[in-house]
């Protein structure tokens, strides 16, 4: 076993595991964009010294940093301390153990201080790859995990998925909560991240109501008023679904609750070939 938990690895371009793909119709989806700024950021220079492929082109990366602070870890992973997962989290590792992830792979998305690969880990996934945009939970995932006692089953990058789909692997399961609205292409971070699924997919999203429409929209207004790039979004849910149906993934749970709804799905077929914007 590896004597690290978590490490940000070297640049090297990593391939997907190849899948075969059948040719589908084509996406009858618009990509809408919805940018704020556009700022090309690396983490080269980051605390870590991480920098393993490109970080976004599409959204300024610093303005994530500025969001997902040491602070804002901190807090996280307090609250997992002394609360464990909340309700919406515990939905979602359910569906997924509920499918069996017993000697799984696992892909994280926008995984914070880890507190899901955790979980995951004890009820018996193999590894877990966390991608992030933001270096500031690093310290805090670092001390979950050895207090967890899963040292080196963690790898953490830094690495947007959307941009250099090619430079991640593929995983038996991928995992996206609370990150899809944070990030303003949905369709190119979906396409991706279900193209990277080989068996199950699980992601959360605030639902499209007006109440999560005027916080939304007040959290943003406030930010454009501290000047912070960062935006939220509350994409469309069936237009997400419809992405992740394009990659071959079928839903197979679905919770609407008042802040955040959880997605389950299952892949019954090969999907669209790329799997991603960039192909
Ligand atoms: C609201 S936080 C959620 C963190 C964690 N999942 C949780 O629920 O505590 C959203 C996170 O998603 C990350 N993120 C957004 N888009 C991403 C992308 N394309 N690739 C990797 N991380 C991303 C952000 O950096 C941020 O840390």
């Amino acid at each position: 076993m590896p004597s690290t938990s978590v490490h940000a690895t070297a640049t090297t371009p990593r391939r997907r595991r190849a899948r075969p793909r059948s040719p589908g119709p084509p996406s009858a989806q618009t990509i809408q964009r919805t940018v704020p700024s556009v700022t090309a950021d690396s983490f080269s220079k980051s605390s870590e010294g991480a920098d393993t492929g490109r970080v976004s082109d599409c959204c300024d990366s610093g303005s994530y940093r500025a969001t997902f602070s040491d602070r804002f870890a901190r807090r996280l992973a307090r609250r997992y301390r002394r609360h464990g997962l909340n309700r919406t989290q515990r939905r979602l590792v359910g569906f997924l153990a509920a499918r069996g992830i017993e000697g799984a792979t696992v892909l994280e998305i926008g995984g914070g201080v880890g507190d899901l690969q955790v979980e995951l880990l004890r009820r018996r996934a193999a590894s877990v790859t966390n991608l992030e945009l933001s270096t500031g939970y690093e310290e805090q995932a670092r001390d979950l995990l050895e207090r967890s006692g899963l040292k080196g089953r963690v790898e953490r990058r830094f690495i947007d998925i959307a941009v250099s789909p090619d430079q991640v692997e593929a995983a038996d399961v991928v995992v996206l909560h609370r990150v899809v609205c944070c990030y303003p292409d949905y369709h190119r971070l979906l396409s991706s991240a279900g193209g990277h699924a080989n068996r199950l997919l699980v992601y959360t999203h605030p639902p499209a109501h007006p109440f999560t429409r005027f916080v939304i929209g007040c959290d943003n207004m406030l930010r454009r008023l501290r000047r912070n790039d960062f935006r939220a979004f509350v994409h469309p849910p069936d237009a997400m679904l419809e992405v992740l149906r394009e990659q071959g993934l079928t839903v197979r749970y679905r919770h609407r609750g008042l802040f955040w709804t959880v997605v389950g799905l299952e892949r019954t077929s090969i999907g669209q070939p790329g799997g991603h914007a960039g192909a």
